[in-house]
């Protein structure tokens, strides 16, 4: 296939073999956030530039280098967006439904686009599930995403490999004082720093403190600290988190230098991390940002929220071989049928089947052949039931009932009886 017809680099397909374990994560995550009291939100996927201008904040990476940006046909600047929490916040404001206080507490999923460089767990096109609560100022809230998503951690068998980082920003004018100190302490030492450094010492000193190289985190050893800087009410705030998570066991390590790479935040900031994946180890991650709602012209409003990339924890689960063993088979009865007047019985009863066992995944031979191929294709299925009929089945009105998992012989079950009998069965599996 000619290279411009293959998809863009970084977007990938979800082929049939890997789809069934996103449906499992993504069922579980949308049942544990039914759970929790969340209702869905769907927000487009394409938006204004310049609400993620303003939102995630013009000298952020995203901004500056990752956005799929183009003027469509009215000469409008469009981007497809690069994360959820944006879209979030101008749709409850155009809906106006946090207005006088209103909580509310959304999740969505769906394709974000930033134009990274692709690597194992990076994409360009990436899957997240999101949560945003709007009105709730509290640490018991910020405690109750972080409690949620251990309970999914629970739920996947995951428990073992993530830990949760936390920090708290402080408030804007907190940042603010902390920004001219770390800036006040770094431009002394500017022929030590690395060159992205020293271009974020103007634009966004505090990304500084997430820099991976190692002669800048050396020098920030002795930097000052985000920790001495935070506002009173910050620190009560933390602390209430903290505490709430030590009283429901929730484990945790405190990360000074975690700063995320999103302005909008403040207080709370934390992040999921593993350390199977590679550098990609960011698994969820999210935080408060109780100035954004205001920031695009609604009132006061408090926010906070998480978003979790699909892909990495998939990746997670397939390299750790926690697939649940259920999700390798995808039907469980496979009818064979021999001869026209069979293929058209066994069509009518499939149907009657499926009726009385919505549940059942059943799967009805298509393309005729002889009965040897059709048990052949039927065993291939991973089915854990053929049914079988013929010229002779179809006169005595019965139908073979094969077990294909080494359950016992095959024998004739009465059509009447057939429903019961399969319910039977396959309750025993
Ligand atoms: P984020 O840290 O930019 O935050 O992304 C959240 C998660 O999305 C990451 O931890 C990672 O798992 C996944 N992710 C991000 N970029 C990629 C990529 N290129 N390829 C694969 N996965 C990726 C946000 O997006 C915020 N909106 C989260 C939030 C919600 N904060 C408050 N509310």
């Amino acid at each position: 296939m000619s290279k411009s017809l293959q998809a863009i680099r970084g977007m990938n397909d979800i082929l049939p073999e890997q789809t069934p374990l996103w449906r499992y994560f993504e069922a579980t995550v949308a049942s544990l956030l039914d759970g929790y009291g969340y209702r869905q939100i769907r927000m487009p996927i394409v938006e204004a530039t310049e609400l993620f201008k303003r939102s995630i904040g013009e000298v952020t990476d995203i901004v500056e280098k990752e956005m799929y940006t183009f003027d469509d046909r009215n000469g409008d600047s469009l981007t497809l967006r690069p994360e959820g929490t944006a879209s979030c916040v101008r749709a409850v404001l155009e809906h106006g439904i946090t207005g006088g206080g209103q909580v509310q507490k959304l999740w969505y999923q769906g394709p974000m686009f930033r134009h990274e460089r692709p690597q194992k767990g990076r994409y360009r096109q990436f899957h997240q599930i999101g949560v945003e609560v709007f009105n709730l100022d509290g640490p018991d809230i910020d405690a109750e995403l972080i409690l949620l998503t251990w309970r999914l951690w629970g739920e996947l068998g995951l428990r073992d490999v993530v830990t949760l980082e936390l920090n708290s920003l402080g408030s804007s004018e907190a940042r603010v004082r902390y920004r001219e100190a770390l800036v006040a302490f770094l431009s002394a030492r500017l022929e030590l720093l690395d060159e992205d450094s020293k271009r974020r010492l103007t634009s966004n000193p505090l990304r500084i403190l997430d820099s991976k190289v190692p002669e800048t985190q050396a020098l920030l050893t002795d930097a000052p600290k985000l920790a001495d800087y935070l506002d009173e009410a910050s620190r009560v705030h933390f602390e209430g988190l903290k505490a709430r998570l030590d009283a429901a066991g929730i484990p945790y390590v405190i990360n000074p230098k975690l700063v995320r790479g999103l302005d909008y935040y403040c207080k709370t900031v934390f992040e999921w991390v593993t350390d199977q994946l590679g550098a990609q180890g960011t698994v969820c991650a999210g935080g408060r940002y109780d100035g954004l709602v205001e920031q695009m012209g609604g009132k006061p409003t408090a926010g906070v929220g998480f978003a979790m990339g699909i892909e990495r924890l998939v990746l997670l689960l397939e390299s750790l071989e926690r697939v649940p063993a259920a999700l390798s088979r995808q039907i469980d009865v496979y009818f064979c049928a021999f001869g026209e007047a069979a293929e058209l019985a066994a069509l009518a009863l499939s149907e009657t089947l499926r009726d009385q066992l919505p549940h059942m995944r059943l799967q009805v031979n298509a393309g005729g052949g002889s009965f040897k191929s059709q048990l052949k294709k039927a065993d291939k299925s991973a089915a854990l039931f053929a049914l079988v009929v013929g010229d002779n089945e179809l006169a005595e009105r019965v139908v073979g009932f094969k077990p294909l998992r080494g359950q016992g012989e095959q024998q004739n079950i009465a059509w009447d009886a057939l429903p019961a009998h399969l319910a039977a069965n396959l309750n025993q599996v």
